[in-house]
């Protein structure tokens, strides 16, 4: 059966129940824009209405504002880019102030991504957060590479990780879920991540970018201005997949926002039938502003050429085909 939509935001035609959930939180898609990659969605306004994808996870943001990294900060790589932002922000108090109320003022569905340097910062941010209406969840980013130093990538250790999501939890209270960002660049992801959701997670993002440099030719020395950089696109994208799957497979309660080379709707679905509930779209975006409402369409379109009544039936399906081979 072919695509029955040429035309993305033509009218839905398809039958398949295409939401998904984050513990109390309900978006009406499974597609979403990945931090860092749009920062509070206005780029992308003028070319679709954020209200037809499924969330915004802001860029993360910090306590004080902050410009960055030095620059070069970007690199292009086969299949990849390299970026060496170093969480440049405005700060979250002008974020609550002018970036919440106009992303409400879109209708779009809120996810807020926080980074701190301390355990302290990020329940700071929690508290600061707490009372802001039109918030869908928090994203716990504990997983930045482009830090001063590897020490403050909090998701690299188990007992940190742990820490900073109890500090946000208890902050934040009961009610708002919790989705913690965690780093590829560890022996073993599913340790990490059941300690996190020990810790009071609801939900895991996988994966932050992969720690990775290139070297300029010319000046023989390290391309990018803070030497090492977080590699994204599809270049990472089975390293993405690996992650779902294994976190998935040891605790397939917890939903997983899937991320990490997201350029068509068959690697979307490709994440989902690993375990992800939703997929974040992040350097596709770059290279065409319209990939997430295409990568939507063309999702809803496999889903259903494939017989799926629901999204959500499809999430996690290849660890079912596992158990038929076995
Ligand atoms: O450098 C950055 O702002 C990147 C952040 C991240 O990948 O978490």
């Amino acid at each position: 059966m072919g695509p029955r939509r040429q035309e993305p935001h033509g009218d839905t035609v398809t039958s398949v129940d295409f939401s998904t959930t984050f513990s109390n939180a309900w978006f009406p898609t499974p597609v979403f824009t990945a931090s860092g990659c749009a920062s509070s969605g206005k780029e992308l306004a003028q070319f679709f209405p954020l209200k037809d994808i499924g969330a915004v996870v802001t860029k993360s943001i910090m306590n004080k504002a902050r410009l960055g990294r030095a620059t070069p900060r970007m690199a292009e790589t086969p299949s990849g880019m390299l970026n060496s932002i170093g969480l440049q922000g405005p700060g979250i108090d002008t974020f609550i102030e002018k970036d919440i109320p106009w992303l409400v003022e879109q209708k779009a569905r809120i996810i807020v991504s926080i980074a701190g340097e301390t355990i302290e910062e990020y329940s700071t941010l929690a508290r600061k957060l707490r009372s802001v209406s039109g918030i869908s969840a928090i994203e716990v980013n504990i997983s930045c590479p482009n830090v001063e130093n590897r020490g403050l990538v909090f998701a690299c250790d188990p007992e940190t990780s742990r820490k900073v999501i109890d500090g946000v939890r208890r902050t934040i209270g009961g009610e708002l879920p919790i989705i913690a960002k965690l780093s590829p660049d560890v022996t073993d992801i599913v340790s990490i991540a059941r300690g996190v959701v020990d810790a009071g997670a609801d939900g895991i993002a996988l994966i932050n970018t992969v720690l990775g440099m290139v070297i300029n030719l010319s000046t023989m020395r390290p391309h990018l201005g803070g030497k090492t950089g977080g590699l994204s696109g599809p270049a990472i994208r089975p390293i993405a997949v690996r992650a779902i799957y294994q976190v998935h497979a040891a605790i397939p309660n917890i939903p997983i926002l899937g991320m990490g080379g997201v350029a068509s709707g068959r690697d979307a679905f490709e994440m989902i039938l690993a375990g992800a509930s939703a997929v974040s779209v992040g350097t596709a975006s770059f290279g065409n502003p319209m990939a997430i409402p295409y990568i939507q369409d063309e999702l809803k379109t496999l889903l259903e050429e494939k017989g799926f009544k629901q999204m959500k039936d499809a999430i996690g399906y290849a660890h079912r085909i596992d158990e038929v081979h076995e």
